[in-house]
C-alpha cells in the first residue's frame, strides 16, 4: 500500500526505516530529525529539522503535510507522548502511547509490572528512591548487581558490578545517581535481541540479532549505544536453542498482553533484550522501539511491504499481514569517532571510499559542501548481507575499512572467532 508517512528520528535506525519505506517509490516520506542525516534527507520529500521531542511542532508538520502514518524511531519522543498527540489528530502510529512506552522509559515500572503480572524471565530486583538505602543495600550484600538508573540514559547509564564497578564504587555510583535506581541480580550468560511487530494482540517476531554494547574488541571498554550487530541466515543464533527462542517470544507475548489488561495497550515494535542464562532467557530490558543497530539488520532483509506492516500496527490488523524476511545473514558495523563514547572528537573530516556492495546507513554525521564530518555520537554503519555470516562479515569489514579519517569500528563483530567464544561460554554455563 502507499502512504504519506512521517519518520521521527535521524539515526542509522531511522535511515533504515526510511529506506524500507522507500522500497515502494509511491510512498511519500517526511522526516523530523534534530540534525540533518544526509541519507534520510536524500530520500524524504521534506525534512523538518527540529527536536524530536517538540511534540506540537511535529504534529503541526504532520498535519500540514497530510501525513497519514508516523513511525517513531527513538524512545525520547515516545516518552514525551508523541504517539498520543499524533493519534489525537488522526495520524496512525507505529509506536506505543506514553503510558505503554513506560515498559522502556521507566525501569521500575517494567520490573514491577513483570513481577505483579507474573511475566516470566524477571530477575530478582529492588527499586530504590533513596541514595543511602540503595548504597547500604549494596554494601551490606555479598552478591553482585546490575545498577540501573530508573529513567532513560541512552543505553549508557547501566553499570555492572564485577565488570565496571567494585562494591565501593557501586555504592558511590548509586549515591551519585541520587538513589533513583533499580538494583538487580547480575545475570550471567549470552545476550540476544528479539524484536517483534505488535498491534497489541498479535506479535510477529523478527530474526534474532546480537548487538555489541562495549566500545572495543573482545567486549572491552565502556558501554556504548551499540557498536554493531549480526544475524544469521536461519534467523536464529547458535547459542540460542529453539526452546529458548520460544520462551523469549512467550515472555514478550505475556508483557504485551499484560499491558492490554492494565488498560495500556502496547503497539509498535517491542524489543526484548535477553540474557540467555543457565535457567533460560531472562529479560535484561524491554525497549519500546527498534534497536539501533538491530533495525539495520532486520530491515535490510525484510521482504514484505513495510508500509503494510506500519498500517497493520496502526490499525490493529497486523494478524492478517504476512511478514517475511529473506534467509540471509547480516553483519552491521558502526563507524564511530575515535574517542567515542567518552571523548568523541566532533567536527573532524573523514571520507568514504569503495564500500563494495555493503549498505551504508548514515547516523550522527554532518555533511557540508560535499564533505563529511564526525559528530559526538555514532557516525555511520555498513551492513553486509550474504548467504553466510562469514561472507556478510567480509562485506561489512571491507566497507568499514574503506573509511579514512579519525574514526574506528569493531573488527570482531560477526567473526567466526567471536561466535565460537559465545558458543563456548554458553556451553560452559549450561
Ligand atoms: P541496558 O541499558 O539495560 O540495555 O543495559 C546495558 C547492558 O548492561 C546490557 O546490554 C547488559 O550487558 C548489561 N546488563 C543489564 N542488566 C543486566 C543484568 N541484570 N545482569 C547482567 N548484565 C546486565
Ligand atoms: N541496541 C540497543 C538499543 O537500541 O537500545
Amino acid at each position: 500500500m502507499t502512504m504519506n508517512v512521517l519518520v521521527v528520528g535521524g539515526g542509522g535506525r531511522e535511515h533504515a526505516i526510511v529506506r524500507a519505506l522507500a522500497s515502494d517509490s509511491r510512498n511519500v516520506i517526511f522526516s523530523v530529525m534534530a540534525k540533518r542525516n544526509p541519507g534520510i534527507a536524500g530520500i524524504a520529500r521534506e525534512v523538518l529539522i527540529e527536536k524530536e521531542t517538540n511534540v506540537p511542532a511535529v504534529v503541526r508538520f504532520a498535519l500540514t503535510r497530510g501525513v497519514e502514518y508516523a513511525v517513531i524511531g527513538p524512545e525520547a519522543p515516545l516518552e514525551t507522548g508523541i504517539v498520543d498527540a499524533l493519534e489525537d489528530n488522526a495520524v496512525g502510529c507505529m509506536g506505543p502511547s506514553r503510558a505503554a512506552a513506560r515498559l522502556e522509559t521507566d525501569k521500575a515500572f517494567c520490573r514491577e509490572m513483570m513481577n505483579r503480572e507474573g511475566v516470566a524471565g524477571c530477575p530478582k530486583y529492588r527499586v530504590f528512591h533513596d541514595p543511602e538505602l540503595a548504597a547500604g543495600f549494596i554494601l551490606d550484600s555479598e552478591e553482585e548487581f546490575a545498577i540501573k538508573p530508573i529513567g532513560l540514559t541512552g543505553g549508557k547509564g547501566v553499570k555492572i558490578m564485577g565488570e565496571h564497578l567494585d562494591r565501593e564504587e557501586a555504592g558511590r555510583y548509586v549515591r551519585q545517581l541520587g538513589g533513583e535506581v533499580v538494583i538487580e541480580e547480575r545475570l550471567i550468560g549470552e545476550e540476544f535481541t528479539l524484536q517483534a511487530f505488535t498491534d497489541g494482540k498479535t506479535l510477529v517476531p523478527m530474526p534474532l540479532v546480537q548487538d555489541h554494547k562495549r566500545a572495543f574488541e573482545g567486549d572491552q571498554g565502556p558501554n556504548t549505544g551499540g557498536m554493531g550487530s549480526y544475524s544469521m541466515e536461519d534467523h536464529s543464533l547458535p547459542f540460542v536453542s529453539e526452546n529458548d527462542r520460544e520462551k523469549a517470544l512467550e515472555i514478550m507475548y505475556a508483557a504485551v498482553h499484560s499491558m492490554a489488561r492494565l488498560g495500556q495497550p502496547y503497539k509498535g515494535v517491542i524489543y526484548g533484550q535477553f540474557m540467555n542464562t543457565a535457567r533460560g532467557p531472562m529479560v535484561i530490558e524491554f525497549n519500546a522501539r527498534f534497536g539501533d543497530p538491530e533495525a539495520m539488520n532486520v530491515l535490510s532483509i525484510l521482504e514484505s511491504d513495510f508500509s503494510e506492516i506500519v498500517a497493520g500496527i496502526a490499525e490493529c490488523t497486523l494478524s492478517s499481514r504476512k511478514v517475511e524476511f529473506s534467509r540471509k545473514a547480516t553483519v552491521c558495523k558502526y563507524i564511530v569517532p575515535s574517542g567515542y563514547p567518552e571523548t568523541p572528537n566532533p567536527g573532524e573530516p573523514f571520507s568514504v571510499h569503495d564500500y563494495g556492495n555493503a549498505r551504508l546507513y548514515y547516523a550522527n554525521v554532518e555533511e557540508r559542501e560535499g564533505m563529511l564530518y564526525t559528530q559526538t555520537s555514532r557516525t555511520m554503519a555498513f551492513v553486509g548481507i550474504a548467504d553466510t555470516l562469514s561472507e556478510a562479515e567480509t562485506i561489512a569489514e571491507h566497507a568499514a575499512g574503506s573509511v579514512k579519517g579519525p574514526v574506528r569500528h569493531r573488527k570482531d563483530i560477526g567473526t567466526a572467532d567471536l561466535l565460537a567464544r559465545r558458543c563456548a561460554h554458553m556451553k560452559e554455563i549450561r
